[in-house]
């Protein structure tokens, strides 16, 4: 059901403590129901932050986000894209609250340890970028 779903990305700064965070997001009560191990390259990376490509972070969003390995997730819960962001926190882990993920494991706005998708319309899409063979049974289940 649109609405259960969203997306994750545990970026490069965060990906020794990947099972860490594996386990907080499962603890928390999110279902994997996709999970890969990937190198973005230039391109993919651009691909999935196109929406960013006007602001001026945007360079070294793309350098940040090729720089080594990254765990995508597909997760299911119910009012999962509200219910990540609280677990994850603000963009900025300085401005995040004390316990996220992101206050524990990002260190600025730029390596801020882990993406969640920001609307259902986005989490679709960005579980389609990883995971396209969910598709259909996310838009009939
Ligand atoms: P994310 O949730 O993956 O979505 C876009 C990313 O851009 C964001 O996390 C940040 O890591 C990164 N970013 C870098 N600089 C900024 C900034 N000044 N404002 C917002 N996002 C930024």
């Amino acid at each position: 059901m649109i609405g259960t779903y969203t997306l994750t990305m545990i970026k490069p700064d965060s990906f020794a403590s990947a099972d860490q965070l594996i386990q907080r997001i499962s603890f928390e009560g999110f279902k994997t129901i996709g999970m890969k191990v990937t190198m973005l390259t230039n391109d993919k990376a651009a691909e999935f932050y196109s929406v960013h490509k006007s602001k001026d972070f945007y360079d070294d969003l793309i350098k940040f986000m090729t720089s080594g390995p990254i765990v995508a997730i597909a997760l299911q819960k119910t009012n999962a894209i509200e219910d990540f962001r609280t677990l994850i926190g603000d963009t900025d882990p300085k401005a995040a609250n004390p316990g996220t993920i992101r206050s524990m494991y990002g260190s600025s706005i730029a390596s801020n340890a882990i993406h969640g998708s920001d609307s259902d319309e986005n989490a679709i899409k960005e579980v389609a970028f990883f995971f396209p063979e969910l598709i259909d049974k996310i838009k009939t289940s």
